[in-house]
């Protein structure tokens, strides 16, 4: 099936909401799921990623209102809430409702407004591709348009990371959500986790690089208790290292401690050192258009997060193991966002990309049973007010 168009969207959640609520909608925000090309694990410990911003979007067509509570139509699932975003508190269900609910309370923590919303997405849910960042980032944006306030993009982001971590209880780092809000077409965002500073390096154009971002379809239960395990394994090999985050150790410090060290700490810290240096280099291979170089950055990414972090799985090892073998010339591959399934993200020139989808296609079916999903997308930019006509 075509994706849906940022327009087809826009359209699709306007003709709801007139059709719902009788009356045009005065607001329509946008805001993108994304792809970590490289840095992965490295947020939370204030060090440097890599993401792109898809052109997979969450759309919402919103409108204030004066009645004491909210009414909130999800399009694609076929629900609606209603709640009082003035005064937020958690529900039992739906889920989506309580990324808004989480973001109403941060976005608005002192005087809350109400509003009939309307919201549909092209980006694939619970795929790994950050579904709730563009949801939150999409929410937030919209009441930024009802209440006329200004902010930053990066204030943004940590409000909405805020809401998920505190209000719905995942304990993601800030890079889902700031590349959903700031990202520029065309580029990547090189962000520097400890200042929050983002830089865009321009991509080659889809003529020259295409991306593939193939979907494993399982997410294994391990998922979010490994993330927090993960986490706290980060901060514990920190402590150890005598500072306040990985970011600030180096190699030859690790080594020194290398006796000493719990040898699960050891790997994990050994994993986010060296994927912070390998960003660094994907950034200089990028700016020197050595793509080759870039993927090979990208396997040896995949092969730490193997092997020294713990977060793939035999899933993701196919998918990445399929691209290496692959007779064209593939860039790289690795698994892309928090592991334990979702996504893989390969790099290849765009005349092998159609024949490389049925070879990853065929690969994993012969061995998993079932067909991913094999999504070709190019980057686009960070959340948008748009004008309703
Ligand atoms: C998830 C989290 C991010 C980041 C990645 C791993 O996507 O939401 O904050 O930690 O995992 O790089």
């Amino acid at each position: 099936m075509p994706v849906p168009t940022l327009d087809a969207l826009l359209t699709r959640a306007k003709e709801h909401f007139a059709v719902s609520f009788d009356k045009q909608p005065t607001v329509l925000a946008a805001a993108p799921g994304r792809v970590n090309l490289i840095g992965e694990h490295t947020d939370y410990n204030l060090g440097w990623s890599l993401p792109i911003a898809i052109d997979r979007h969450t759309v919402i067509a919103a409108a204030p209102t004066d009645e004491p509570t909210s009414t909130l139509i999800a399009m694609d699932v076929g629900e609606s809430v209603s709640v009082d975003l003035t005064k937020p508190t958690h529900r039992d269900a739906p889920a989506w409702a309580n990324y808004l609910l989480g973001v109403a309370k941060k976005m608005m923590p002192d005087d809350g407004v109400n509003t009939l919303a309307v919201m549909t997405s092209s980006v694939p849910i619970g795929a790994g591709l950050s579904s709730s960042a563009a949801l939150e980032v999409a929410f937030a944006t919209a009441l930024l348009g009802l209440t006329g306030e200004a902010m930053e993009r990066i204030e943004l982001a940590r409000r909405c990371q805020r809401a998920e971590n505190d209000f719905v209880g995942v304990p993601c780092g800030l890079m889902d959500q700031l590349v959903s809000s700031c990202a520029r077409e065309g580029c990547a965002a090189l962000i520097d986790f400890q200042t929050g500073d983002v830089t865009h390096i321009p991509l080659p154009d889809p003529d020259t690089l295409a991306i593939l971002v193939a979907d494993t379809g399982v997410k294994h239960d391990l998922a979010q208790s490994a993330y927090a395990d993960r986490r706290r394994e980060c901060e514990q090999a920190a402590q150890a290292l005598g500072v306040d985050s990985l970011r600030k150790a180096t190699v030859s410090d690790l080594l020194s401690h290398k006796n000493s060290l719990d040898p699960i700490l050891f790997s994990r810290a050994w994993h986010v050192i060296g994927e912070n240096a390998r960003v660094d280099m994907a950034v200089d291979a990028l700016k020197a258009g050595d793509l080759p170089a870039f993927g090979r950055l990208m396997h040896q990414s995949h092969a730490s997060l193997r092997d020294q972090y713990e977060v793939s799985c035999p899933e993701l090892d196919t998918l990445v193991e399929l691209a290496e073998h692959f007779t064209g010339h593939v860039y790289g591959s690795r698994l892309t966002g928090a592991g334990f399934g979702g996504c893989t993200v390969t790099l290849c020139p765009p005349d092998i990309a159609g024949e490389l989808t049925n070879y990853l296609q065929d690969g994993y079916r012969e061995r998993h049973g079932s067909t991913p999903t094999v999504h070709h997308v190019t980057p686009g930019c960070g959340a948008m007010l748009i004008e309703p006509e």
